[in-house]
């Protein structure tokens, strides 16, 4: 029986992150279920391993600690010996109602710290793993309101521009892998309203029907890189 691949899936222990885990799971991809809290992912892991998924690991893993990224890959590593699909869940929307011209500093910089920076150093830490299987996928999990042109006063500032500098992210890093000659293709993928602690606005979809609109960019034999995407249809920059 060959290697099944190997997936780290980041905020990981609710919500999102666990659904996309669970339907990894699945569909017979190892899982690394991470959280900030090591006890949260050995639970939601353990919850997966009963449900009959005997490929998952529960790390601890905190996006804005580079000895924590670096450490939950080396582990996979170790336990896996290969990671094929990274996604890049975490976030926080911290600035709820806030203004651009009136947001605190502080809630700017810790949003971008975790749904921003956090994305993109976790890429740099697996990212040489990642390189040494066939063919690899990134997932950045943004939003609609990433979207430039849903830049209204309805959105929250900092989250709106850490999920649209993920975009940036996700195109920059697109453009880099296509001129080497690895298989690693690197999207940006909106849910859309999730029912999540994230959001209680009523009729958001179910964690795992979110999730299943996503599932394609990360199993799929061939995906676009680069691509912006809700479900199948591409999102306006
Ligand atoms: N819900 C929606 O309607 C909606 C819409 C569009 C996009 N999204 C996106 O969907 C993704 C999942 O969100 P969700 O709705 O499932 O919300 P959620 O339940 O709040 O999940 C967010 C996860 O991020 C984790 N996290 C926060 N800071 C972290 C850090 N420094 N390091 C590692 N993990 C960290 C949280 O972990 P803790 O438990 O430790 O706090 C939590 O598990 C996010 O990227 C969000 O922006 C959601």
């Amino acid at each position: 029986m060959s290697t099944p691949r190997v997936a780290l899936v980041t905020g990981a222990t609710t919500g999102l992150g666990f659904a996309l885990c669970r339907a990894l799971a699945q569909a017979e991809v190892a899982v690394a279920v991470t959280g900030r809290s090591r006890s949260d992912a050995e639970h939601a892991a353990a919850q997966l391993r009963r449900e009959g998924h005997e490929q998952v690991l529960g790390l601890a893993l905190d996006v804005t600690d580079p000895v924590s990224t670096s450490r939950a890959v080396t582990d996979i590593h170790r336990t896996f010996g290969r990671l094929d699909i990274l996604v890049n869940n975490a976030a926080v929307a911290i600035d709820p109602r806030a203004a651009a011209s009136t947001v605190a500093l502080e809630v700017f910089e810790a949003t971008l710290a975790v749904n921003t920076t956090g994305a993109l150093r976790m890429i740099q830490h697996a990212l040489p793993l990642m390189r040494t299987g066939g063919s690899a996928r990134i997932l950045n999990v943004v939003s609609h309101m990433a979207s430039l042109g849903e830049m209204t006063t309805s959105t929250s500032p900092a989250y709106a521009v850490s999920k649209t500098a993920l975009l940036a992210v996700t195109r920059k890093l697109a453009a880099e892998l296509a001129e080497d000659d690895s298989d690693i293709a690197v999207n940006a993928a909106s849910p859309g309203p999730v029912d999540t602690r994230m959001n209680y606005r009523p009729g958001a979809q179910s964690p795992e029907d979110a999730a299943s609109t996503m599932l394609w960019l990360l199993l799929d034999e061939k995906v676009p890189s680069g691509g912006f995407f809700h479900g199948r249809d591409p999102l306006p920059w």
